[in-house]
Parts: structure tokens; sequence; C-alpha cells
């Protein structure tokens, strides 16, 4: 069985950090999302995988020379300048995909420990064209929501329904088995969504099941959610990992520290501070509830808490980086400046004044 990985999207709702890496490239607990992917097709007994991506995105990703776990890794590229939504990738990406066999289609920004094989079984169980993992969250309004009889055929699906108006709980967890009959369902050659056109049509000719799934699910789309995800995956991993750094300062779990990392005296790690690696940490610095991307480096009495850092940042002395901050790749946070509350800053911005007000600093 094939998997495709959609991973060609601009991830806007986590720029300015996706303006230098793909969504699925984000590490959770210090490992790119889509390893934690490939890892849990490789459990699945998935062998083959197709990257839909576009340039950019293939470039980045290359580039990180992640461990395949045993899968053979194909591309396949949205022409350039055209991106073809959720649904145009899958069809552009026909010829390399089996057109006998099911095949499992994953959001490339989604963190899952979920039985693909289970999903498959359901699907092979109905006359189904498509089988969708539906995943209850408390708040669907900001996805796709299916309303399913007791054999899970899908007799609704509605995207992004206003808040409240919702008929279910039950959400399109980004997770799809399909088969090679709905490749006819997309046009050629433009953007489609699967969402929005494919799934609504399906439902509507009774082919659209769905499969309710437990374990962790998480959608990292946006700030908060990655930060969460990492949070939770953190958790779970807290009981099983050791932290191997030794010093004169304080870790208050749970911490994950990756390799060639240095923390100065007093400084205070945690809870819930995950640092890349190569992150260099001064005295007397306070890190917590924040994602450190790797070769950042924090000087001595700094705080940053509840904040995304991005690779290879440089902050001063005597700064504070507060909730909800993002500090794209390669800023320069200059000694003393505090960011208030909800702040961005692009890529490479030298920033050595204070921001008092939540903006985005280009
Ligand atoms: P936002 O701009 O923040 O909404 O992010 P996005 O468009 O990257 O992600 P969205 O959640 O809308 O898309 C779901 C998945 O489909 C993600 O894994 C995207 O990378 C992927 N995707 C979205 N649009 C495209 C596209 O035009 N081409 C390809 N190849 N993948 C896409």
């Amino acid at each position: 069985m094939k998997a495709l990985i959609l991973a060609g999207g601009f991830g806007t709702r986590l720029r300015p950090l996706s303006c230098t890496r793909p969504k699925t490239l984000f590490p959770i607990v210090n490992k790119p999302l889509l390893q934690w992917i490939f890892e849990q097709l490789a459990r699945s007994d998935i062998k083959d995988a197709i990257l839909a991506v576009n340039m950019q995105t293939e470039f980045y990703i290359k580039k990180q020379r992640i461990p395949k776990s045993g899968l053979r890794i194909r591309y396949s590229i949205d022409p350039p300048k055209t991106p073809l939504g959720t649904a145009g990738p899958i069809k552009k990406a026909e010829k390399l995909l089996d057109n006998a066999e099911p095949f499992l289609v994953l959001n490339g920004d989604i963190f899952a420990y979920v039985n693909y094989e289970e999903i498959v079984a359901k699907h092979r169980e109905t006359n189904a064209l498509a089988t969708i993992a539906l995943c209850e969250v408390e708040d669907p309004s900001r996805y796709g929501v299916a309303e399913i009889t007791k054999e899970g055929l899908v007799k609704r699906f509605v995207e992004k329904p206003a808040k409240g108006t919702a008929p279910t709980n039950l959400i399109n967890a980004g997770i799809y088995v399909l088969s090679p009959e709905v490749l006819s369902y997309i046009p050629k050659g433009r953007a489609v969504s699967m969402e929005r056109e494919v799934f609504p049509k399906l439902a509507g000719e009774g082919k659209l099941y769905g499969h309710v799934i437990s374990g962790v699910w998480k959608d990292i789309g946006n700030p908060e959610e990655y930060l969460q995800t990492n949070k939770i995956i953190l958790d779970t991993l807290a009981k099983t990992q050791k932290v191997c750094a030794a010093g004169k300062f304080e870790i208050r779990q749970p911490v994950a520290l990756d390799k060639g990392i240095s923390i100065g005296e007093n400084s205070v790690i945690g809870p819930y501070a995950i640092l890349g690696k190569n992150v260099t940490v001064g005295k007397n610095v306070q890190i917590r509830d924040s994602v450190i991307f790797p070769d950042a480096q924090i000087d001595d009495y700094t705080m940053i808490e509840g904040a995304i850092i991005g690779e290879a940042v440089t902050i001063g002395k005597k700064a504070k980086i507060s909730i909800g901050c993002i500090v794209a790749d390669q800023a320069k946070i200059k000694d003393g400046v505090s960011l208030a509350e909800g702040t961005a800053v692009c890529p490479a911005k030298e920033v050595s004044e204070n921001h008092l007000r939540a903006n985005i600093i280009f």
C-alpha cells in the first residue's frame, strides 16, 4: 500500500517561521514532524511514500536529510506558481499511485499516533470510495465536520461550519484512504479542494465513510497548536527520557534537550522547554513553555516564556520574550529588548528597540 503526504501548502498561519521551513519540517520535540510521520508509516507496514510538494518544499525537505525509516520516497511537484490545493496534488501524482489498490493520504501538518491499518480495514469493509479518519474535538468550527450513521456512512460533510452550527464534533483528521476511482472526481491541472469539492460530492453519492480514531492526534497549523503539540508529546516522552546535561543550572521537568547544548549558571530551564541541537544559553536565563530551534544563542539574564524561537536566532542580554512571540530564523534580538505578547519577528531581522504592542516586525 502507498501513502501520499500533502506537504506543499504555504503554512500562512505559522508565518513568519514558515517563510524558511515548510510546516512538515517543524520540529516536534526535536524531531521534524515528517520524520515522525515516516516512522508511523513504517510501523503500519507501508513501504512507499509520495511527497506532494512544491519546488521550495522539495528543496527544504531534501536538505534536511530525514531518516527514511526504510520507506521508498518519491516526490510529486506542483507546477511552478500553481498550488493545486488539497486534492489537485493527488490527481497530479496519479501515475505514481497504484491504480488497482486503495491508498492512504495524509496531511503533512498532522501529528498522529494512529493505526492506519485500522482505517484501511474499515475502508475495505464498506463500499466506500473514500474513508476519512474522524477525530472528536471540542471546537469543530475550524475543521471539516462529518455527520455519520451508525455504520459510518457520511451523511453530510461541512467544511468550517460557523461556530455553534456544526452537526457533530467529529472532524476530518487529515488522514484518508481513497480508492483509485476517486481520481476521476478530481479535475486535472487546477487547484481542487478535497474538503470543499470532492468530499461533499462523494457524501452526496453515499460513497464517503468515516472511521472514528482514538489516540494522540494534533494539528500543528497555528502557533498555539504547534506549542501545544510539543507539550503533549513532551509529556508522553518525559516518562522515558533522561536529561543528559549537568551543571549549576536548574531543570524543571518536563524538558527536552538535544545534543550539544550548553547552559550557564543559575539558569532555570522548564517546565515545558524544548531546546534544539547546539542551543547555547547564558547565565541566569529563564526559559519555560517554549520551543527553541537548533543553533539559537540566548544571552545572560534573558526570559523566554510561551514563545517559539527559530533556528540560529540570537537573543542578547536581559531581553524579555513574552507569551505568543515568534522569532523567525536568524533574527537578532539585541540586549535589553522586550517583545510584547504575540509579537512576530521576520527572518534575519535585527530588533534593537522595545516593542510594547503585538505586531509583526518586518
Ligand atoms: P495555512 O496557509 O496556514 O492554512 O496552511 P496550508 O495551506 O499549508 O495547510 P492546510 O491545513 O490548508 O492544508 C492541509 C495540508 O495540505 C497541509 O499539509 C499542506 O501542506 C497541504 N497543502 C495545502 N495546499 C497545498 C497545495 O497547493 N499543494 C500541495 N502539494 N499541498 C498542499
